[in-house]
């Protein structure tokens, strides 16, 4: 499958990846988890790169979970580490490319050395107008989702805004993705058929991409694919095939 199959008119605005299966990866090579993060880190680009190169707006990427933080210290220590070196390796890329970098979640949460090098990312890339690659780290829906509520709540309790104009636009504008279109496309790798709290309220319409390929094997090729898959699909968002039609 190549790029030629992709209709460039249709593409999706958004699309969001849960990386998984870098620890799998690893395991069947007899190898340390982190070399499958590692790895890992290899595919995070090439599908920055391709996304980029379609013209893609927006990308989101699961890194970090609120739950990641239960794994051996070791590892979090180790991905850690991954982030602040690839954020520093990657920042002359992102600015070739026009790549404006975001972060959603909890990111008060990371070490000090991440949130200074996001930062130092962050402020470089601020103006750029093309691909917005956004990060989630120490990232959940439902703590988002719980956020937003008490911002909202304590707005109407204030008297800044009435229990009658809490509606979607409101709601959006509370989460972490305020300026992000909802998600489009919602890859998962590995096999797992789960949404792992990812960006719950976003994905609403999302189509759902389903892969076996653990995400060290991810490449441009499973992004086109995945791409051509989306494409296919006719999104009705509740409206009949005759609707859509007309
Ligand atoms: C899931 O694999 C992956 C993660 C929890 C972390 C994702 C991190 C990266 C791809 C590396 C660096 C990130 C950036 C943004 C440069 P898993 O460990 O859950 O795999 P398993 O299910 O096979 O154990």
């Amino acid at each position: 499958m190549t790029a030629i199959d992709i209709d460039i008119k249709r593409l999706p605005k958004h699309i969001a990846i849960i990386m998984d299966g870098n620890g799998r990866w690893a395991k069947l090579r007899k190898q340390p988890r982190i070399f499958g993060h590692r790895e890992g880190a290899k595919s995070v680009r090439k599908v920055v790169e391709a996304s980029a190169r379609l013209g893609i707006n927006n990308l989101t990427l699961y890194a970090f979970s609120t739950e990641n933080w239960n794994r051996p210290k070791h590892e979090v220590k180790t991905l850690m580490k991954l982030l602040v070196s690839a954020l520093k390796r990657e920042l002359p890329l992102m600015k070739k490319n026009n790549i404006r970098l975001n972060a959603i979640g909890h990111t008060d949460m990371m070490p000090e050395n991440v949130q200074h090098e996001l930062q130092e990312v962050l402020d470089e890339t601020k103006t750029n107008t093309g691909l917005i690659l956004t990060l989630a780290l120490s990232y959940g829906a439902r703590q988002e989702i719980q956020r937003a509520i008490q911002e909202i709540s304590y707005k109407v309790k204030n008297n800044i805004i009435s229990v009658e104009n809490v509606d979607e636009d409101i709601i959006n504008k509370h989460l972490y993705t305020q300026n992000l279109p909802d998600v489009d496309l919602l890859i998962r790798t590995s096999g797992e058929v789960r949404i792992s709290n990812f960006l719950l309220w976003q994905i609403a319409y999302a189509e759902l991409y389903f892969t076996k390929e653990l995400w060290p094997d991810f490449d441009e090729i499973s992004l086109h694919n995945a791409i051509t898959d989306y494409q296919l699909r006719e999104r009705r968002f509740g409206k009949t095939s005759e609707q859509i039609a007309e």
